[in-house]
């Protein structure tokens, strides 16, 4: 949700600022910005509506010599106040032209801060928020208790902003000097030597210097070639403590390695970003072993304690939510309810100190989680984190987290994350088990053996591709594709809808199998593309036989059946029109099998008709604003 970078250095900032916004497009196409200190005083902006490929056929237009200079920001934009036009597009200047903003988040209370601006004479040029952050700041910076200095300018009137917020300013009289400042939503600052950085996220930076400062909530910095001074809104330093930190993944890990889109490689990445976040979870003890969450700050005994759990996510983290349920009541016979994060906070939910809420997210930005773990938090419940980005807001409000270990996931569908959260979260069904002793040890070790064999499945899984990628490119110009899955199947649906929604913009449903019978089932014509998730026969074989009924059901009535069933599988094979086959699993762990070919549709159907898998319309991937 937007992406912003600020490079103060002795390197060309404009290459440096585009450079990370190449990297950063995936929080927002909808414009791209700079503004360049040329050290003689003068700033140089332009900014364009629609991706960063657009801005820079400007710049390479204006010619660069306007951009000369070593102090410089930029941003990217997914709109929240006002279209995604050129005058919306930050940077966003003052009316002397002197000092300008980029902007992450939403200022709430940016209405009666616009009147107070308008009633004092000052034209607005753009529908955004973020203007007025400028002009306030110019006015502090013109007259009164802080005029002629930046810094405190800034912090008078970050004091007055509500809402979530990331911004940085640059001020032509100050060369070498950018004050940023957060709330609730993201920013980092890379230390170089004799250069500074501060962006959303460390890929803005990671080219350069792999040493970060994380700052916390309610933090402004000041950077300069020499250094950074953190401090409150206020300027204070006392009680402020940012965290230091190191990078532990290079510039490889954000490039797309020879694939044509991050989403693909991506995908490719998932037998590794299982194993490594199951990494060191396992630890052989006198008693053959036992799980560990590391990064935990709940004890056994409260993790005996528990009465209910509810998981709270949005999108794909939901789905694995939804997974979760399965496995964590299975394992431990404590109920577990899943929401829509966007919902839980709304509904009352009944919540109190015996509640463990485990709330999903990659970004650990989303703002409706956010919110969802601070609702519950309020009324006294312990949070858990599953978070894959280090640091973010939602594990540093959190009791404890788990990180899923990834890497960057950069292609804005969810796809590494998804899976590596699925086997997150079955970690904390082994671990609540193990504590409540409603698993045996043994069992708990056979439990973890399981998914440690997963990565070596998912790797022959990604064998069918070509298979899946040919029956995409068959169905790509259909209008509807339905999904259907029983039991752990059913949530694999709902993302293989949610994946073709997203990237192929087609029309795409997700349904329990069972429930086709009450509605659904009128959908059903001939030749409708149906995909169906078969549990393993080896399972709980009620759901296989059902299953297969359901098939037989919608192929009579003329659907294309393409079936992803486990190898061996021969009962499924006269009713599948295509047959796509993955290694055996117990039942619990197959989501993390037949999901894949699911994400491999949907990027093929999307290449074929010509959309951006990275990007698609509308969307960015951490979505601040609820
Ligand atoms: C779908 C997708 C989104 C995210 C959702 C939550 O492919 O990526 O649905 O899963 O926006 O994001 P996080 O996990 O960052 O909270």
């Amino acid at each position: 949700m937007c992406g912003i970078v600020g490079y103060v250095g002795y390197r060309d900032a404009l290459g440096v600022v585009v450079d990370a916004l190449r990297r950063m497009e995936y929080r927002g196409y909808d414009s791209a910005g700079v503004a360049i200190l040329d050290g003689n005083g003068a700033l140089a902006v332009e900014r364009k509506a629609g991706r960063l490929a657009n801005l820079e056929a400007e710049l390479g237009e204006a010619g660069t010599e306007r951009f000369a200079g070593s102090t410089g920001m930029g941003h990217t934009r997914w709109a929240t106040h006002g279209a995604p036009t050129d005058r919306n597009a930050h940077p966003h200047r003052d009316i002397s032209g002197k000092l300008a903003v980029v902007h992450n988040g939403i200022i709430e209370n940016f209405a009666p801060l616009r009147r107070e601006l308008e009633e004092a004479g000052v034209e607005l040029l753009s529908d955004t928020d973020t203007e007025v952050a400028v002009h306030l700041v110019s006015r502090a910076y013109a007259d009164g208790p802080t005029a002629g200095e930046f810094t405190a300018s800034v912090h008078a009137v970050l004091q007055r902003l509500e809402g979530a917020f990331t911004l940085v300013f640059t001020h032509a009289d100050h060369p070498g000097t950018i004050v940023a400042a957060r709330r609730s939503t993201p920013l980092v600052v890379g230390v170089g030597e004799g250069e500074m950085f501060i962006a959303s996220d460390v890929t803005a930076f990671i080219e350069h210097t792999r040493e970060a400062v994380e700052l916390g909530q309610n933090q402004a910095v000041v950077i300069t070639a020499e250094g950074y001074r953190v401090t409150d809104f206020a300027g204070n330093t006392e009680g402020v403590h940012s965290r230091p930190f190191t990078i532990d993944w290079d510039l490889a890990a954000a490039e797309k390695g020879g694939h044509d889109y991050f989403m693909l490689k991506e995908i490719e990445e998932q037998p590794t970003a299982v194993a490594d976040t199951l990494l060191g979870h396992f630890v052989i003890d006198e008693k053959g072993g036992r799980i560990v969450l590391d990064e935990q700050r709940l004890a056994d005994q409260e993790l005996r304690e528990f009465d209910k759990v509810f998981v709270v996510a949005c999108g794909s983290s939901y789905h694995s939510g939804l997974l979760a349920k399965y496995a964590i009541e299975h394992w431990t016979r404590v109920p577990v309810e899943v929401e829509l994060a966007s919902e839980f906070r709304y509904r009352d939910p009944v919540l109190d100190r015996s509640t463990l809420v485990v709330a999903i997210s990659q970004s650990g930005e989303t703002a409706d989680t956010l919110e969802a773990v601070r609702h519950a938090k309020e009324q006294k419940a312990r949070v858990l984190a599953i978070c894959n980005t280090n640091g973010a807001q939602i594990p540093r409000e959190s009791d404890a987290v788990i990180y899923t270990r990834t890497g960057p996931e950069i292609g804005v569908a969810s796809t590494k994350a998804f899976l590596a959260q699925v086997a997150a979260n079955y970690l904390v069904g082994l671990a609540l088990a193990q504590a409540r002793g409603t698993k045996y040890p043994d069992e708990v070790a056979r439990e973890f053996a399981e998914l440690e064999s997963m990565p070596k499945l998912i790797s022959r899984v990604l064998e069918t591709a070509p298979q899946v990628r040919a029956i995409a490119r068959e169905l790509a110009h259909v209008p509807t594709v339905l999904f259907l899955g029983r039991h752990v199947g059913y949530p694999v649906a709902l993302e293989g809808a949610l994946k073709l929604k997203e990237l192929a913009y087609l029309h795409a449903e997700g349904f329990a199998a069972g429930e086709l019978k009450h509605g659904p089932i009128a959908l059903i014509e001939q030749g409708l593309p149906v995909i169906i998730v078969m549990p393993s026969p080896k399972g709980r074989a009620v759901l296989h036989s059902k299953l297969l009924s359901n098939i037989r059901e919608i192929q009579a009535r003329g659907a294309r059946t393409i079936v992803i069933a486990e190898e061996g599988d021969d009962t499924v094979r006269p009713f599948a029109d295509d047959l796509i086959e993955i290694p055996a699993a117990p039942t619990l762990y197959q989501p993390l099998l037949s999901t894949v070919p699911l994400q491999i549709f949907a990027a093929e159907v999307a290449q074929a008709l010509g959309y951006d898998v990275d990007k698609p319309r509308n969307l960015a991937k951490s979505v601040t604003v609820e």
